[in-house]
Parts: C-alpha cells; structure tokens; sequence
C-alpha cells in the first residue's frame, strides 16, 4: 500500500501512540515544527544509536564529535551559505491567494494553492537562521543556527588530528541539530525548520577518494536494509552532473519510496578538498595533513555521507507499517526490527485481582527491565493489551497466568506471528535474549 491514505494512516497512528505530535499544539501548532512523544523518542533514539553503533564503535577508523550549533559566522562566509544557500521564491500575484512558493516546485506554471499562472520575479531567498547573541542588538551580535552540522566538523579537524594522532584514513561522525528556514516545510517530518543530522567527513587520500565513495554508499544502503527497510522500497541515485555543487566530484543518493513519491534519506558526496582549503583561507589556520612517513603535506579529499535522523526515522515508521485481517478484525502492526522498537517486551497478568499473579507479572518486569525497554499492563483484556503493543511495534508480550504460579512458564506471543509458546520463567531472558539480537 503506498497511497496517500498509507501517510495519513502513519500521522494519525503517530499522534494516537505517542510517536510525534504536532509542535506546540495547543496553540494551533508551529508550520515545520514537530515533537517526539513517549514512543518517537526511544524510537528516535535507538535509530541514533543504530547510526552511531555502526559507523562509529564498531569502527577503528571513525571518532565521534558534539560540536555547538551556534558558530563564528565567518565559518558560513568560508562554507559558501551566506552567499549561496538560497532558494529562488515566488510570491503567486492573485491578491487572495499570495501564495509563497519556491520557484523550483511550480509545476506547469500554476499555483499549487489557487491554480492561478501569474508570479513575481523569482528572488533569492537565504535559508539560514539568523539570531542575535548578548546584550548587543546591532549587526556585530549576529549568529546563525547552523544549517548542517558539518562545518563543525571541518573546523575541528586540525583539533582531532593533535588530540588524536589520527592517520589517514579516518572519519569524523556527529549527530545534532540543524536549522533552516524551509518555504515549504511539509510531508510530516520530511521536511522541517528544525531537524537532526547524522553526518560523517572521511578524510582520505585524493586517489583513494572515489573508491572510498563508492565503499560509502554500499555501507549506507546497507545500513538501512540491515534495520528492516524493504529492498523495494529503497533505491540509490547518482546526481548528474548538472547537479553537482561547483566543488563535487560525484553525489548519490540514498532514496525511499515515500507514499508521496522517491525522495532523499540521505546524499553521499565526495566533496574533494574544497572545504579544508576554504577554512584555511578564511582562518589563516593551517588545515593541512602530514604524513608521518614521508613528511608530505596535502590537503585530504573528504567524503560525506549526510542523513537526516528525522526522514530516517519517518521512513521506518512507514515501512513498518501494516494492517493484517485477522477474523473479522484489523490488526494494525508497526513491524519495526527489534533493535528499533521503542518497546522490546511487554508483560501482562491474565487476572489482575490474583495478587500472588500480578507479584510475579510485575518481578519478571523488572527483571527484564535491567536488559531492555519494558512495560507492564495490566489495564484491559488480553485482546486488547496485544492489538495496543502490536501499534507500537512491540516484538515479544509475557502473559502471565494462573498456570504459571504452579509449573513457573510462562506465554511468550510474537509480533508478527502471532505465534505463543510456553517459556520458562528461569529461561525467559536467554529467549527473549536469541531473537531480539
Ligand atoms: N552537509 C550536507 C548536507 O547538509 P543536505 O542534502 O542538505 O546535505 C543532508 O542534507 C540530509 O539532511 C538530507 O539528506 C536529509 O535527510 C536531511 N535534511 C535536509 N534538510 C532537511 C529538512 N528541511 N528537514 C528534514 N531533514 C532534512
């Protein structure tokens, strides 16, 4: 299924789990602005960790960095978005209309809002944040929010290197927020004003460079067929050449099928060695490498695979989305892969008046609890309890019953099986342990 009633579905099932709502929503909402409820935040998390797990610590050649959102503003001079990183507006000149658009997504010459053909003279619109810091309110006390977290990689490259003594190659990785000021934010959390990267820089030798690319973007498409996305709904697609940045030696992107069409996950770009040379130049700082063998010094071509957190996170809600016919009922299931699922296990008594029940219910509880996300419910029939965690994705729910005070088993019920077996409570963890790895 992959209408438009599939995203709407996924907004709706987001709102009603407590995966994301809308930004400050009892004032009518913020356009572009979106929260993470009890469920999008483990499960924005566990994407996050999945990220920093794979290209980070199971790495010997990537180092982690947490570098601040607000920068010295010569830094967006040496990156080229304070001249550069514009988009080209329209405004639509029916007076009742006004739509603003980008120039860019008119199809056709008609306004998406009014239908009407006519338009201002497209101008360049730059999509960074401005805002003031200290006391000042004049230009000096100008700053932006960053508009990508990598320029703080770049300017902390010489800092890594001496803290370090890192050779190449090697890569630095970040996760953190970005800011711009999007025309069109929409498609949910597809495009927003606020949003969250996960960028690598790997810094390699300019002839190993587009190997190193091409190692790249395997690593990143596999990346995300590892946690469960459909093989087809995922495609890679190189950028002509017409679209390449001055600067690019090559650009491909990781696409997902969207239920409003292909759209970019994330771009792996070898970006040559543009942006050392360019903080050099505008620092005056020497941002060059030596090679502890032969002494040489060369300014490394950098690779940069670039994802968004929240358009990853989107498109594992979607994928995971399915609603089965079970009877005469719908079963909705949110089939992420384990290591994803905001909820790993749930534990439910079959009778909550039986006291001695609920004791051991809520003991195995915590017992799990020292290993994994859990929840005990005991708030309505077992029915009910199992539709509520297949909405939020939960792999594995322990139903604790009457039997289970006698031969110390209990029933152990699979997501997407729906398949029970009778565990015991001595072995339940090294079960549970095998199929969530
Ligand atoms: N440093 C390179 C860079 O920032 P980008 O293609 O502009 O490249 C990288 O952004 C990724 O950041 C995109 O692939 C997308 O996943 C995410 N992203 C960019 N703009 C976004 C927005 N307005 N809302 C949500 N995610 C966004």
């Amino acid at each position: 299924m992959k209408t438009p009633e599939l995203m709407d579905k996924v907004v709706a099932l987001c709102k009603r789990r407590g995966f994301i709502f809308p930004s400050s929503e009892i004032y009518g909402g913020l356009n572009g602005a979106w929260d993470y409820g009890p469920m999008g935040s483990e499960l924005k998390r566990n994407v996050k960790n999945a990220w920093w797990k794979a290209v980070v610590q199971s790495r010997d050649d990537m180092v982690g960095l947490d570098a601040s959102i607000l920068m010295h503003p010569k830094t967006w001079e040496a990156s080229g978005h304070t001249a550069n990183f514009a988009d080209m507006l329209v405004d639509c000149k029916n007076p009742k209309c006004s739509a603003r658009l980008r120039a860019d997504k008119i199809e056709n010459g008609t306004c998406p809002s009014c239908k009407g053909t006519s338009f201002t003279e497209s101008r360049a619109f730059n999509l960074m944040l401005k805002t003031q810091l200290g006391a000042m309110e004049d230009s000096s006390a100008v700053c932006f929010l960053r508009p990508e977290t990598a320029q703080g990689i770049f300017v902390n490259f010489m800092n890594v290197i001496d803290s370090t003594h890192r050779k190449l190659p090697f890569g630095i990785a970040q996760i953190g927020k970005s800011f711009r000021n999007e025309i069109t934010p929409g498609n949910f959390t597809f495009r927003t004003r606020e949003f969250e990267q996960m960028e690598i820089e790997y810094f390699t030798l300019p002839e190993r460079a587009d190997a190193c690319y091409r190692e790249w973007i395997a690593a990143r498409h596999q990346w995300y067929l590892d946690l469960g996305i459909r093989p087809e709904n995922l495609q890679l697609r190189e950028h002509g050449k017409d679209e390449l940045a001055h600067y690019a030696a090559g650009c491909t992107d990781v696409e997902y099928l969207f239920p409003f069409g292909w759209s970019e996950l994330e771009g792996i770009a070898n970006r040559t060695d543009y942006d050392l040379k360019q903080h050099a130049q505008f620092s005056g700082k020497k941002l060059i490498y030596k090679d502890p063998v032969t002494n040489q010094e060369f300014y490394p071509y950098v690779i940069e695979p670039s994802g968004g957190c929240d358009r990853g996170t989107l498109a594992f809600l979607v994928d995971a989305y399915h609603e089965e016919q079970v009877n005469d009922d719908t079963r909705v299931v949110m089939k992420f892969h384990p290591s994803l699922a905001p909820v790993k296990v749930a534990i439910f008594p079959l009778l909550k008046k039986n006291a001695d029940l609920v004791a051991l219910a809520k003991n195995i509880k915590t017992d799990l609890k020292k290993e994994w996300n859990c929840v005990y419910d005991d708030t309505g029939a077992i029915g009910k309890l199992y539709r509520r965690q297949d909405e939020i994705g939960t792999p594995f729910c322990v139903t604790v019953d009457v039997q289970s005070l006698e031969d110390k088993q209990v029933t152990v019920r699979e997501r997407d099986t729906m398949q029970q077996t009778r565990v015991s409570v001595e072995n339940l963890k090294i079960y549970l342990r095998e199929k969530l790895a």
